[in-house]
């Protein structure tokens, strides 16, 4: 018989999409919840006083009241850029050749990237996330030294090697062939490893030219049960250099699908400014957008039309986009896709911005059926939140009418104190690490 654990404490399930059915609907908080957790899966979600004469030999973690809910799903990454993060001043393309490139330079060598990635895994399992989309580099070391990590510390994790051949600098491009055959033999000795899935991952149309690309359409035909993530749209002058290089194509998104880089598992990082044309074929293929909004503020893209998009139907993630983000939050992040919409005249509600950062970057990746919920079946990957970690935060929660008042002050000034524990793969992982004092 295998150990089981009653997690206990306010518990946040989510019936449906909130953006197409009301809140009330959407959601059911447990203000006196329970989660069983048995062989790294949620067993069950009940009221504790349910569950508790049910498994009398459940070992009982009592978080009082602090909110239990899914683990954060940060569904648009870059671990290489953890050490460049909050660079000033610069726009994307400058920001990339200043800052990104040279620091990604580093890559190649294995000790190196095995230092970063721990010191990333560390920083977000600080912040409740616990799983993530990344970029590595070109390098495949950068690759292996992500999923190594992720592997020790038991996290669903999908990343791939960037591929750039092309308007890079010396020392970080590959070619056609070399991306095809780095990539194949990286999904084969990753993909569906313990809880690790490889995402093909040509870096955006700039720095790839046609044959590249198309090179990654073929192996995205061959192994069509990976992800395939890339940007899309994110700063105006970045459109205008896609279009001078691809003269032929009816679009920036047209530069992807003309080379079998364009379905259901693709994932779309920042999509800011996109035309008609494109918003209709990524809904028509059910593809992922993401959104970044501490990256799109940060590096001054545009303003993400979170509304307009989600009335279209379109599947939306939510993605701190570390480093061109500026911070590892997701509570942040929620902070800054509820200020973005504003400015767009829409008011997301609390409910919105948790399902965003759980089951809807879930749903981005296809991968509800395994995490971003508290639903038996689920896998066990759980944020416990301190609904009053700091005194300001603590003086509004203690106004609240209901529970999505609670939340709300949290989400807009909460950082990495609210977060109280975080549970991977049935097991507490940040209770278990020993905190300075
Ligand atoms: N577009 C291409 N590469 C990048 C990157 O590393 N960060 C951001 N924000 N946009 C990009
Ligand atoms: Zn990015």
């Amino acid at each position: 018989m295998t150990a089981k654990s009653l997690v206990l404490g306010q518990t946040l399930e989510f019936l449906s999409n909130p953006f197409h059915v009301p809140v009330e609907e959407a959601t059911r908080v447990r203000p006196k919840g329970a989660v069983l957790v048995e062989g790294g899966l949620i067993a069950a979600v009940d009221e504790a006083d349910t569950l508790r004469p049910l498994y009398p030999d459940a070992a009982v973690v009592d978080y009082g009241d602090a909110l239990i809910c899914a683990g954060f799903v940060d569904a648009h990454v870059h671990y290489p850029q953890t050490g460049i993060i909050a660079s000033w001043g610069k726009r994307l393309i400058d920001w990339l050749n200043s800052y990104t490139f040279p620091e990604e330079m580093r890559f190649h060598d294995a000790a190196y990237a095995a230092e970063i990635a721990r010191l990333y895994f560390d920083l977000t399992l600080s912040h409740g996330v616990t799983t993530m989309v990344s970029y590595c580099t070109i390098h495949p070391t950068s690759v292996d030294a992500f999923f190594a990590e992720a592997q020790r510390r038991g996290q669903r994790v999908v990343a791939g090697k960037t591929c750039m051949d092309r308007n890079a600098p010396e020392g970080l491009r590959d070619t056609a062939q070399s991306a095809y055959d780095d990539s194949k033999s990286l999904i084969g000795k990753w993909h569906g490893v313990d809880r690790i899935s490889y995402a093909i991952t040509p870096r955006f149309s700039p720095t790839s030219t046609p044959d590249q690309l198309r090179a990654l359409g073929d192996l995205w035909s061959e192994h069509p049960d990976c992800l395939m993530q890339t940007h899309l749209s994110e700063q105006t002058d970045e459109i205008e250099w896609v279009k001078g290089l691809f003269p032929e194509a009816r679009d920036y998104l047209d530069t992807y699908e003309a080379h079998g880089l364009l379905g259901e598992k693709g994932l779309y990082g920042h999509a800011i400014h996109l035309e008609d044309r494109e918003k209709d074929r990524l809904k028509e293929v059910g593809a992922g957008l993401i959104h970044c909004p501490t990256s799109n503020t940060f590096i001054g893209s545009g303003l993400f039309d979170m509304a307009g998009l989600m009335a279209q139907g379109q599947r939306v993630g939510l993605a701190t986009d570390t480093g061109g983000g500026s911070s590892f939050s997701m509570l942040r992040t929620m902070a800054a896709a509820y200020e973005v919409a504003h400015l767009r005249h829409n008011s997301l509600h609390a409910a919105h911005l948790m399902w965003l950062g759980t089951a809807g970057s879930a749903a981005a990746l296809h991968m509800e059926q395994q995490i971003g919920n508290l639903k038996p079946g689920l896998e066990a990957d759980l944020v416990v939140i301190d609904l009053g970690s700091t005194p300001e935060i603590a003086q509004r929660r203690d106004r609240a009418q209901d529970i999505w008042e609670a939340v709300f002050p949290t989400i807009m000034m909460g950082d990495d104190r609210a977060i109280q524990d975080v549970w991977i793969n049935g097991k507490p992982a940040l209770s278990a690490i020993a905190k300075p004092a």
